[in-house]
């Protein structure tokens, strides 16, 4: 049986969500090793989802106080984010996701590929730490909705449950 991962029509949100996140626990589930699964999930990310042109993870390292380029689809992008800069920087300082819908508006943006024009962020929490973040950005303005945001929620409690975050740091 082929194991390919196919781009599938929904009519909601929720029922796209409810696909990706389904095909992220397979990909996932029975996989030890954290960076394989980090991977994964930006490429799956980057596959199912329409309008976007970077989809990928930045991971805090405590020490520098600043989050480094993980896993990621798209154009090669900034490799550190001090936690006083960008999008990423402000949904890690502050725990919450930041859905911004035309990132020439957002103080401090930090432009890794100048097609971008709309962004989501999700902090990646455990136990009141930050252990990275969640960043999707698509060509589009307006590009994602409280929608996305509920559904890729849902995305990240299923990383939680089956990455070995303490092996990646
Ligand atoms: N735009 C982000 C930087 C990362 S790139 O989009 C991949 C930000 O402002 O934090």
């Amino acid at each position: 049986m082929s194991k390919e991962i196919l781009k599938i029509e929904t009519e909601t949100s929720e029922q796209l969500y409810n696909y990706v996140n389904a095909k992220l626990l397979g990909l996932i589930c029975e996989e030890p090793d954290p960076l394989a699964n980090l991977a994964n999930a930006a490429a799956l990310l980057y596959l199912l989802l329409d309008d976007l042109n970077w989809a990928g993870f930045y991971l805090m390292r405590e020490k520098e106080n600043a989050l480094v380029l993980g896993p990621f689809q798209g154009k090669p992008a900034c490799t550190r984010i001090p936690l006083d800069k960008g999008v990423c920087g402000a949904a890690a300082r502050t725990g919450e996701i930041h859905i911004v819908p035309d990132v020439e508006l957002f103080p401090g943006h930090i432009a890794c590929d100048g097609a971008s024009a709309s962004e989501i962020v999700l902090p990646l929490m455990r136990e009141g730490r930050v252990l990275g973040v969640l960043d999707l950005d698509s060509p589009l303005r307006k590009r994602f909705s409280s929608e996305d945001g509920e559904g890729l929620l849902k995305f990240v409690e299923t990383l939680h449950k089956y990455v070995a975050w303490d092996d990646l740091f």
